[in-house]
C-alpha cells in the first residue's frame, strides 16, 4: 500500500548576524591584502563578525524567532529543530538542543546536521521530508556558523571571504502543488581535504602542536573548491529542476550560496538565467556558510519580490564536498 505525502513548504523566514562590520578597508590593515583584489576575485565589500561573548545558538536562536515570527507559529508548536552548522557552540550538546532551550520550543525533539554551506538546503529537505510524512508537523530549520572563530586571521586567502549569520525558516503542510517541489542532495567525500578544520576532532584531537601548527583553523585549496563550485551550482540545479519537470526558463527567484560572485555569475550563465532574478548580498555578507542561503532568502522574501506561486531555486555547495539544490513552489 502507498500513502499520501502531504505537500510541505517554508511559511515564514528570519535572519539574524552580528552587529560589527569588517570592512575590506579594515582587512587591508591586517594583512597583505587590497580592496581592489578582494572586491575583483570576490565581490565581498564587507561582512559582519561576532562578538567576543556570541556563540553560533545565539544567532541561531534570533534567526529562529524572527522566523516564528513570520510564520506565525509559537514556539511550543515546534516539534523538531534541525541547525546545520560546522560551528557548534561545542561539541555537544548539539547547538540544535541549545537553540531549543533560548526559544523554549520544549516540544521539539532536536538534532545538528554537518554539510557545511550547503547545510541550510539538506536541513530544508530533512524538514520537508519530516513534515510530508505526516510524523512532525511545524518544523524549524536553522543554518548558522560564526566562521570567524575558527578562521586564521593571517591567511589572507581564506580570512578576506568569510563572515558571521544565521538564516532560518519555519516549515509545515502548504496547498497542493506549493512547497518544495524537487531536491538534489550529494557529496564528494573524496574532496573533502580541499575545505577542512584539520584539528579538533577524533582523528586528531586540540594539543599543544596542533595549536602551534594552526591545525584548529580554516584550511582550503580556494582553487580546487572553486573549479567544483562552478561545475556543481549548475549541475545540481538542473538535477532538481529535472525531478519536477521544469527548466531554468521557469525559475523566478534563484538564490544561489553566496561565496563569490564569479561562481554565482557562471552558475547563472549555465543556466542561461536573467541577472534580475539572481539575488546577491555577498558584498554585504561575504560567505557565512550554512546561513549564506537562509539569509539571502529571508532577504528577497521580506523585499517583496517573491510573489505566491513563484518558482524559487536554492542552490549550494560546500565543505565535504557537498551540494544541494531545492526547488519550491512559493506559498502556504
Ligand atoms: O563555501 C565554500 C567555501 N569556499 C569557497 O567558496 C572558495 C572558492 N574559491 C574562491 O572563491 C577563489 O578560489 C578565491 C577567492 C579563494 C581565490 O581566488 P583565485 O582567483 O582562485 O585566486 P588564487 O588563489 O589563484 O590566487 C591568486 C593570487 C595568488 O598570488 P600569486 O601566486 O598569483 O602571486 C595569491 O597569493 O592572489 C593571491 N592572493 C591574494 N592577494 C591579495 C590570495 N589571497 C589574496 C588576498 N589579497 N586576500
Amino acid at each position: 500500500m502507498t500513502r499520501q505525502l502531504r505537500a510541505a513548504g517554508i511559511w515564514g523566514t528570519g535572519m539574524a548576524v552580528p552587529e560589527r562590520v569588517l570592512t575590506n578597508a579594515d582587512l587591508e590593515k591586517m594583512v597583505d591584502t587590497s580592496d581592489e583584489w578582494i572586491t575583483t576575485r570576490t565581490g565581498i565589500k564587507e561582512r559582519r563578525i561576532a562578538a567576543d561573548s556570541q556563540a553560533t545558538s545565539d544567532l541561531a536562536a534570533a534567526a529562529g524567532r524572527r522566523a516564528l515570527e513570520a510564520a506565525s507559529v509559537d514556539a511550543e508548536e515546534i516539534d523538531l529543530v534541525i541547525v546545520a552548522t560546522v560551528t557548534p557552540d561545542v561539541s555537544f550538546p548539539a547547538t540544535a538542543c541549545l537553540v531549543q532551550m533560548q526559544l523554549e520550543a520544549t516540544n521539539a525533539a532536536t538534532f545538528d546536521l554537518s554539510a557545511g554551506c550547503s547545510g541550510f538546503v539538506y536541513a530544508l529537505d530533512m524538514a520537508v521530508r519530516a513534515v510530508e510524512s505526516g510524523a512532525y508537523h511545524r518544523v524549524l530549520a536553522i543554518g548558522a556558523d560564526i566562521l570567524s572563530k575558527i578562521t586564521d586571521w593571517t591567511d589572507r586567502s581564506t580570512c578576506v571571504l568569510f563572515g558571521d549569520g544565521a538564516g532560518a525558516a519555519v516549515i509545515g503542510p502548504v496547498s497542493e502543488n506549493r512547497g518544495l517541489l524537487g531536491a538534489d542532495l550529494g557529496a564528494t567525500g573524496a574532496q573533502g581535504h580541499l575545505l577542512t578544520l584539520p584539528a579538533g576532532g577524533s582523528r586528531k584531537p586540540v594539543s599543544e602542536e596542533t595549536v602551534k601548527a594552526r591545525e584548529h583553523f580554516i584550511v582550503m585549496q580556494g582553487n580546487e573548491v572553486f573549479k567544483f563550485a562552478v561545475r556543481i551550482m549548475g549541475e545540481t540545479a538542473q538535477n532538481s529542476l529535472n525531478k519536477c519537470g521544469l527548466s531554468p526558463d521557469d525559475i523566478d527567484v534563484f538564490v544561489p550560496h553566496q561565496a563569490n560572485i564569479r561562481i554565482i555569475e557562471a552558475a547563472r550563465k549555465r543556466l542561461a538565467i536573467p541577472k534580475e532574478k539572481v539575488f546577491v548580498n555577498v558584498q554585504r555578507y561575504g560567505n557565512t556558510s550554512a546561513a549564506s542561503i537562509p539569509i539571502a532568502l529571508d532577504e528577497v522574501v521580506r523585499s517583496g519580490k517573491v510573489k505566491d506561486d513563484d518558482i524559487v531555486a536554492l542552490v549550494g555547495f560546500g565543505a565535504g564536498l557537498t551540494w544541494a539544490s531545492a526547488i519550491l513552489r512559493w506559498g502556504r
